[in-house]
């Protein structure tokens, strides 16, 4: 929706926030919790694709999905090239909260309605873009999406992935009408870029100790996922003498703390946050556990570190489902954005972005973070205030300008 253009950019951005909100809020949201269930190409995503494809295309954008099924809505002729690029994604974690990753499309799209009414004319293509699966809570790798679209996920690697009902990333991109032989890494959309900002709400409290709304991501942290296999041997939970059993689940809680004294003596982060046992009955000694570590930390060598430590505690080599190495985003972008926002703070990111993926492929790229007063994240107790998400959509606009000129 566009404001009417006598109404000053704070009311003019808080319209359009308000209007495109609206619509998202109910999406995949499970009433009991307030959660949000929005894993790529299921249900609830593909009505958000819906979503954003019907939004860009009232505002006039010409939409089109890249190789690697991200949606991207172009003001202008990518042709041209040295495009803006600007958005986030509509995917969440099991359970996600309203504003990890569609903050960043509403914005963008609230940002145009913004530059529209202040008429401005872009030199250069501006390009909206929601990536697919930026968590990889259904296949498992994070920024999917982005990855297959620079080629840091192979096809063949990503049509091997599978969900827990055993669904390989091929069957479902052919279930939702998509050619799994078409994905790939895309020149034609890459090339087209020379510029990224994705705005995005913060996942921790910097911007509360700060006391702003508004910040820049300077870098995001590497990260590293990793499976653990645990074997034992199934058997009756009354009948087996302690001594005669293979109870994998001893391993997974050697591994649980193995991981946690390892990320303290690092001064780093680990996480085992997904497990599953097989075969999962109260009266059975399981006969697997598979166990999933996410650990982060300033430098890759720490991560490493880590995760050798966990396996020589439990004595299983972990197998290596997803690395993305840190990125240190654009410092040139960075002093451009700030010369238009006027210094705001600056903070290492400990998320995982599709911005990081597009920066690693070599677009220059900044990030913007919005304010989150609970400083939580990947839960239904995400939050961000109304007038901190309005003064994003202001001040992206205003850095969107600044760059289309
Ligand atoms: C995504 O938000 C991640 O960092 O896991
Ligand atoms: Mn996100
Ligand atoms: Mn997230």
């Amino acid at each position: 929706m566009v404001a009417e253009s006598t109404a000053s950019p704070r009311e003019q951005a808080a319209a359009s926030f308000d209007a495109l909100y609206a619509d998202l809020h109910p999406i995949g949201r499970d009433p009991a919790t307030g959660g949000y269930h929005r894993f790529v190409y299921a249900d609830e995503e593909l009505t958000l694709r819906e979503w954003f494809t019907g939004e860009a295309r009232a505002r006039g954008l010409d939409v089109h999905e890249d190789r690697g099924g991200n949606i991207w809505a172009w003001w202008g002729d990518p042709a041209d090239g040295d495009a803006v690029g600007t958005g986030s994604h509509l995917d969440s974690v099991p359970q996600g909260g309203p504003y990890d990753g569609p903050l960043g499309v509403v914005s963008a799209l609230g940002a145009v309605d913004l530059l529209r009414s202040r008429g401005v004319q872009p030199r250069r293509p501006l390009g909206l873009v929601a990536f697919a699966d930026e968590e990889g809570g259904r296949f498992g790798v994070a920024c999917s999406g982005s990855r297959i679209l620079t080629g840091a996920l192979s096809r063949e690697r990503a049509l091997g992935l599978t969900d827990e009902d055993g669904v390989s990333y091929g069957e479902a991109l052919r279930r939702t009408g998509r050619d799994p032989e078409s994905i790939g890494r895309d020149d034609e959309v890459l090339g087209a870029l020379g510029t990224f900002v994705e705005l995005h709400v913060e996942q921790g409290r910097g911007l509360i100790e700060h006391d702003a709304p508004l910040g820049l991501y300077t870098m995001i942290r590497p990260h590293g996922r990793y499976r653990f296999d645990l074997l034992g041997r199934a058997d009756h939970a009354g009948a087996t003498r302690i001594q005669d059993r293979d109870d994998p689940m001893l391993t997974q809680a050697e591994l649980v703390l193995a991981a946690r004294r390892a990320a303290e003596r690092h001064g780093a982060v680990a996480t085992v946050g997904r497990v599953l046992v097989e075969p999962n009955g109260i009266n059975a000694i399981p006969s697997r556990v598979r166990a999933w570590l996410d650990t982060r930390a300033d430098e890759e060598a720490t991560v490493r570190a880590i995760v050798a430590e966990v396996r020589d505690a439990i004595g299983v080599e972990p197998f290596e489902e997803m690395w993305t190495a840190r990125v240190d985003l654009d410092l040139d972008l960075m002093e451009r954005l700030d010369g238009v926002l006027g210094g705001i703070p600056r903070l290492p990111s400990g998320a995982g972005h599709d911005a990081g993926i597009m920066a690693t492929a070599g677009v220059p790229t900044a990030m913007i973070l919005v304010r989150n007063p609970t400083g939580v994240s990947h839960s239904p107790d995400e939050h961000a205030e109304r007038d901190d998400c309005v003064e994003g959509v202001v001040r992206l606009a205003d850095v969107l300008e600044d760059l289309l000129r």
